[in-house]
């Protein structure tokens, strides 16, 4: 059993840090009574929100009813299952409570039925009903957040989770400096399901974890982290979240680009979407010539915004399930040193050819000094490069040499 399942926190009680949210919790169940509000809780990934529902049910003998909002995308389906679930009391005669997970996930603008559906759900509700979002704000949110008492579930904080690595390490029989597991929970910013998860990665079946092994974690992480990336740009329907996403990534914006690029198709399944996606990345395309032209960096937001919050938002509704993220080709063919070196080398080729010149003085001198005067009056030398049989791309070449 996977690590997060294994020590997820059964009862509140061990939930580590959300003092103040698991106390807003509990007060807010112990006063609900039929047409009071719902709870809507809101925060980043992996800061306990599900998790603490299933807590206080369990606490409390109750029995969970829940219907992920994101799944149930209409009216109808929300309407049957939260609809009549809020009405009977449960077979064993126990007390319920109604999760709806991932509200954010409804289908955005034109369907507002989702919404209207929850609306109903909570002002009939015979049983307290909870919310989860990341994002609360979503505008599409609105007019149900006037129905909800909010919890905002931030971040958990550094020192919470790096006791809570420190238990495991120890039921786990794992020796490891707490430095160390600082180090890992810094990296995961507040997402305690992914500190677990590089926890486990890196002291499963060790007596004892080292930096060196951490060095590893950096390895794989690093990995791992585009993977994240990816998955919260084509599952989310918030420009932000996209953005902050992208933003925050280790991975260089050009690198990033290549793989949303390459994933794409392999996220979205109609073809209006994967056009707009792609639209997007043409106009991302178009800022990042004009960045390293111009040597403007500060167009660069307008690039990572294009690439993540455009294509995100490209898609009408999130796609379920998961996705198999592929490396993008084209690094493999361009960014890679050696395919760099090919390419500079086919330039020579034809310039030597060309200019009847050495293939060192060319490498030396001319190039670096079309490279110079393409930078410093663009559009003075293109032409008559391309007279010797350059292409757009050896251009291209030749300004990132
Ligand atoms: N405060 C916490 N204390 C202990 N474990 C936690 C805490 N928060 C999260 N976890 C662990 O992380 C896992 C994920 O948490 P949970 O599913 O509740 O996150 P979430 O806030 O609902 O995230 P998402 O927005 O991605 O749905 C849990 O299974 C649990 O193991
Ligand atoms: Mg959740």
């Amino acid at each position: 059993m996977p690590w997060v399942d294994k020590y997820e926190p059964e009862s509140l009680e061990d939930f580590s840090g959300q003092k103040k949210q698991i106390n807003k919790l509990k007060d807010w169940y112990g006063n609900w009574g039929p047409g009071d509000d719902a709870l809507l809780m809101h925060g980043p990934p992996g800061s306990g929100k599900t998790t603490s529902v299933y807590a206080l049910a369990n606490d409390r003998n109750l029995e969970i009813f829940e219907v992920n909002a994101s799944d149930n995308r209409n009216k109808k389906d929300i309407e049957n299952l939260a609809g009549s679930a809020s009405q009977q009391m449960s077979l064993m005669g126990r007390e319920k409570i109604i999760l709806i997970d991932e509200v954010d996930g409804l289908s955005g603008n034109k369907d507002r039925g989702g919404v209207s559906a929850i609306i109903e759900v909570i002002k009939e509700s015979k049983f307290p009903v909870v919310l989860t979002a990341n994002d609360a704000y979503e505008s599409k949110l609105r007019s149900l957040r006037r129905y909800c008492e909010l919890v905002d579930f931030g971040k958990v904080h550094l020192s919470s989770m790096t006791a809570n690595l420190a238990r495991i390490c120890e039921e786990e029989g794992v020796e490891a400096e707490r430095k160390i597991l600082k180090r890992i929970a810094r990296k995961s910013s507040g997402d305690m399901r992914s500190a677990i998860n590089d926890l486990e990665a890196v002291a499963r079946g060790q007596e004892k974890i080292t930096k060196e092994d951490l060095e590893a974690l950096g390895f794989r992480d690093r990995e791992k982290e585009i993977f994240e990336v990816l998955k919260v740009v084509f599952k989310t329907m918030t420009a932000k979240t996209a953005k902050d996403m992208a933003d925050d990534s280790e991975k260089d914006p050009d690198e990033l680009f290549w793989w949303i690029e390459q994933n794409v198709p392999n996220e979205y399944k109609k073809e209006m979407d994967v056009a707009d996606a792609f639209e997007k990345l043409s106009k991302a395309d178009l800022f990042k010539t004009r960045i390293r032209r111009r040597q403007n960096w500060s167009l660069m937001k307008y690039y990572i915004a294009l690439m993540s919050a455009g294509v995100a938002l490209a898609k009408k509704e999130k796609y379920g399930g998961f996705t198999r993220y592929q490396p993008p080709q084209r690094l493999k063919r361009y960014g890679k040193s050696k395919g760099k070196r090919k390419a500079m080398e086919d330039i020579h080729g034809k310039l030597v050819n060309e200019l009847h010149v050495s293939s060192s003085k060319m490498k030396m001198e001319y190039i670096p000094l079309m490279k110079w005067i393409m930078k410093k009056q663009e559009g003075s030398v293109e032409g008559l490069m391309k007279s010797y049989g350059l292409s757009e791309e050896d251009l291209e070449q030749i300004r990132d040499f």
